[in-house]
């Protein structure tokens, strides 16, 4: 069955790339295959997780490009070389600039811990999202999909999840429950639903 080629682009412990390696291996996205793993930090566990998963990664580190165009230009190389249709942001902690993005219309989602528009944008990251959710007491929070474009957590939403905020939570406890309630499960969705709709428009390397 032909299926999308997909890269993961991480930067941290890669649970949510486990989420799609586990779905994946469960028939859960049976219209995209994970073809690279790209991790903006050496020595992640993600890259771990790639590993055990069979799936080729590569580092492009942020600090040893002279430029944020430079890490671009590397990452889109690679992008390229391996033939991949879509990008997944699975805790991916860098902002990719208009130029990037505006090559992968539609062709990039990206996964937030929170219910946007609620705490997102620029500065809203990691554990920061979740204090702000209790700073502000509200009683509900989730997670997004959408797709990626030059607004920092501003593409178009593709699916949402919320979860209750417990009295006694901290951030930390806010974390996982949002990633194991919510993330773990979008995530695999949208990449399927996304998958799908490439097959049907035409995978980048038949054009
Ligand atoms: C997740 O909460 C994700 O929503 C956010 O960064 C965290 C990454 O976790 N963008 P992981 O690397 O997938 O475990």
């Amino acid at each position: 069955m032909l299926k999308a080629r997909l890269a993961v682009l991480v930067s941290g412990g890669g649970t949510n790339l486990q989420a799609l390696i586990d779905a994946a291996a469960k028939g859960e996205i049976t219209s995209a295959e994970i073809d690279l793993v790209i991790s903006s930090k050496e020595g992640v566990f993600a890259l771990e997780r790639a590993q055990k998963a069979g799936i080729p990664s590569l580092v492009i580190a942020k600090k040893s490009c002279a430029s944020q165009e430079a890490f671009e230009e590397k990452i889109q190389a690679a992008l390229e070389d391996n033939r991949i249709d879509f990008i997944v942001l699975a805790g991916f902690m860098s902002i990719l600039s208009e130029n990037f993005v505006a090559k992968w219309p539609k062709r990039i989602i990206n996964i937030h811990p929170s219910l946007i528009p609620a705490f997102c944008g620029e500065g809203y990251y990691g554990l920061r999202v979740h204090e702000a959710a209790l700073e502000k007491g509200v009683k509900i929070t989730g997670a997004t999909v959408h797709f990626v474009n030059e607004i920092p957590d501003g593409g178009e939403i593709i699916l949402q999840k919320s979860v209750t905020i417990r009295k006694n939570d901290t951030a930390e406890t806010l974390q996982r429950r949002v990633m194991e309630q919510a993330e773990w499960k979008l995530l695999p969705r949208a990449t399927q639903l996304v998958a799908k709709r490439i097959l049907k428009e035409g995978k980048a390397c038949d054009k």
